[in-house]
């Protein structure tokens, strides 16, 4: 019979799943049905406590109603313009709203569909704005180890993650990179920010030295390295990179993907620091993790830039068949309401010392080699198995899925926990008592 008439079996097989173990996962699932505020549901009902707000990105909870309702309105009324010559209200409301939390002269918002094509399309803005004043020589972008800034070649290419990076060619050319912040020897176990590591900002000067900065466009960082397991910036080190950037003409972005509306207390961590970068690369929780979008947010000057030449001629050759599609726009704009009538920035920021204090609590179960807390986030490094680097933190996932209901986050032999900005008190002990349990047992 052919397959079209066949009822098509409701299996495993076809889908790829991304940045998972496919054939271990398809041996013993893990499925989520539905969710709402705090938790998942199960296909047959089990509730499980959300201890990563998704990937870092459901900050208002899960399916809130304000969010929901947008959603459904918005998909009614319109539910796609072209973005290229033509707009919808929404898209300019959106980007008024998220240009007002951005900090100084950050303005203008540029928008994408996910956190990867905020930063290539960060990058590129920034090659574009040097090439259209007459310094086309500054094409070198610098990243830093252990940076994660999404998927995309430029991104992987200022990335600093090995295995993200060694099976896709060439990357980018001319591409230089700062060392990680992360020295366990001299932060382990800081809340907040680590006294050590400022200087290490300055390396920046050296790659300058090496190259000339006549060569190169932009910085990018993230305030916070997120994915690769919780690196808070050290104090200083961001006014640093900012005073070394301003010296030679560099452009300084903020990969804020994770770090944007709310995880570190603030709507953006620029603001929590007082430094104020060139550009803001965001996703995630621009719409609480409802509806895919991201986007960046630049300086006046850098829109001024390009502003110019015939008025019907395009400016910048660059955009997405889905900038600012009109159910992103809604669902953002629902979650933007949420986050400030809620006051889920300033409750991220007052809850910080207790999620800390119970974070540390774990200081000395077996096997933890170091904990890393900011903002409404935490980095428990595990001793790695021998000759099984990943696998002790693979074990502790499936086990606190299994065992204690709940959803971790892993990378490498690092739990990470970021939960929606929602989380009560009491959520906070019952997710470290969980993740507790779960260390002794794979101890
Ligand atoms: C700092 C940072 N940049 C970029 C990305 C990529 O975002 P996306 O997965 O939406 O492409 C992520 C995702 O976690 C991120 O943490």
């Amino acid at each position: 019979m052919p397959s079209t008439t066949a009822t098509v079996p409701n299996d495993l097989e076809s889908y790829w799943l991304p940045f998972t173990p496919n054939r271990a996962f398809k041996a013993s699932p893990r499925l989520i049905a539905r969710a709402k505020d705090m938790h998942y549901y199960t296909p047959d009902g089990r509730a499980v406590l959300d201890g990563t707000a998704g990937l870092w990105c459901t900050n208002a909870g899960h399916n809130r109603d304000p969010i929901v309702a947008a959603i459904l309105a918005q998909a009614a009324e319109l539910d796609y313009a072209p973005a290229f010559q033509f707009a919808h209200p929404k898209a300019f409301e959106l980007a008024s709203r998220v240009a007002a939390l951005a900090p100084g002269s950050l303005d203008h918002v540029f928008f994408t569909n996910s956190g990867s094509e905020a930063v290539d399309t960060a990058l590129k803005i920034a090659l574009a704005y040097h090439n259209i004043r007459g310094e086309g020589s500054r094409t070198r972008l610098i990243g830093r180890e252990r940076g994660y800034h999404g998927v995309g070649f430029g991104g992987i290419a200022v990335g600093g993650i090995v295995n993200n990076r060694k099976f896709f060619g060439t990357l980018l050319a001319g591409v230089d990179h700062l060392p990680a912040t992360y020295s366990r020897e001299h932060q382990a176990f800081s809340k907040g920010e680590p006294a050590w590591g400022a200087h290490l900002a300055d390396e920046l000067d050296r790659i300058v030295a090496l190259h000339d900065a006549s060569t190169i466009a932009a910085v990018i960082v993230e305030p916070m390295a997120g994915s690769t397991g919780v690196l808070p910036a050290p104090k200083g080190y961001l006014e640093r990179l900012r005073a070394i950037c301003d010296r030679h003409g560099l452009l300084l972005i903020f990969d804020e993907v994770i770090t944007g509306f709310g995880r570190l207390g603030y709507a953006f961590a620029a603001e929590r620091y007082g430094v104020t970068p060139d550009m803001i690369t965001f996703a995630k929780g621009v719409t609480s993790g409802s509806v895919p979008m991201g986007g960046v947010v630049v300086r006046k000057p850098i829109y001024d830039a390009f502003m110019r030449g015939p008025e019907h001629a395009i400016e910048l050759f660059h955009g997405y068949t889905y900038s600012a599609h009109p159910l992103a726009c809604a669902a953002g704009l629902a979650a933007l309401d949420l986050y400030r009538e809620e006051g889920l920035f300033e409750r991220a920021r007052k809850l910080e010392p207790t999620w800390a204090d119970v974070a540390m609590g774990l200081k000395d179960l077996p096997g933890v080699l170091d904990i890393r807390c900011v903002g409404l986030t935490a980095g428990i490094d595990l001793a790695s198995r021998p000759d099984a680097v990943g696998r002790r933190a693979y074990d502790a996932m499936v086990r606190a899925f299994e065992h204690e209901s709940l959803v971790i986050r892993i990378t490498g032999d690092t739990i990470a926990l970021t939960p929606p900005l929602i989380v009560s008190e009491n959520d906070i002990a019952e997710i470290f008592d969980k993740v507790a349990r779960v260390i002794k047992a794979v101890s």
